[in-house]
């Protein structure tokens, strides 16, 4: 099967089957940046409350630049991964204090922001400017090691890279950014983690996993050691009969 048919079917499937989501369907690089800030180890059904409680708050950057991070952390509250937070509202005062307000517009500009890594910049290119650029979530790694059988471990930086490369030769002209939204769309709707429905996948006929019967193998993923975020907010400390109480820093 060739890379434009395999593109073609998913923007074929995307519009019958998207979701309705308020992020989607702007070019506004604030909305953009904001939602994948919160949707970063994040489920949709989760993320989406905050997604519209920040929105309505700050419904620009300035606004979120100009309120207090003490407010902004409470609004955060139950997100979890709290140095996301502070990065936001950062990255927030950088873009309104000493960039006018504007997010850059390049994946190198957007990859210098606080918080913005490789996935994050990707999808602010390719959601707000177009850009050809290939964004790579969990999703698009399980669809792509099934759908053509690659192994690779997508924890290894060879693997990532491996899964990259392949994801930006397979991205069309047309409609670049419609495209990574639909194949992200596809690994969170379809070709799910456990038990997908293949019986009606459309990309069922070229599918190397289903063939080989290797849709529960893939894609390969070495475990890392777990760990459990613990946050610690003051510091409290006794000595005879004095107390010492001190909120901590970022750090
Ligand atoms: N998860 C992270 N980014 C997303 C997006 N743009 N649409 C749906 N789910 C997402």
């Amino acid at each position: 099967m060739n890379s434009q048919h395999f593109a073609n079917t998913l923007l074929r499937w995307y519009p019958q089957n998207k979701r309705e989501l308020p992020w989607r369907n702007t070019k506004e690089p604030y909305i953009i940046w904001l939602s994948e800030i919160i949707l970063q180890q994040t489920r949709v059904a989760q993320g989406q409350p905050f997604f519209e409680a920040f929105i309505s708050r700050y419904p620009d950057v300035h606004r979120l630049a100009e309120a207090p991070i003490e407010e902004v952390m409470r609004l955060w509250q139950g997100l979890g991964y709290y140095s996301r937070a502070r990065n936001l509202h950062a990255c927030a005062q950088e873009i309104a204090f000493n960039r006018n307000g504007r997010f850059p517009a390049t994946f190198g500009e957007l990859r210098k922001l606080k918080g913005v890594g490789n996935y994050t910049a990707a999808a602010i290119a390719s959601f707000a400017y177009g850009q050809k650029i290939a964004v790579v979530d969990g999703n698009v790694y399980r669809v792509l090691s099934r759908y053509f059988g690659i192994a690779l471990d997508i924890a290894s930086s060879q693997g990532q890279k491996a899964f990259a490369d392949l994801a930006n030769r397979l991205i069309p002209e047309a409609s670049p950014d419609e495209y990574n939204q639909a194949i992200m769309e596809f690994g969170a709707l379809q070709c799910v983690p456990k038990k997908p429905d293949c019986d009606i996948c459309p990309l069922l006929p070229g599918c190397f996993a289903q063939k080989h019967r290797m849709v529960e193998e893939l894609p390969v993923k070495t475990k890392k050691v777990r760990t459990t975020q613990r946050v610690f907010l003051y510091f409290h400390i006794t000595a005879g009969d004095k107390t010492f109480i001190k909120e901590r820093g970022p750090r």
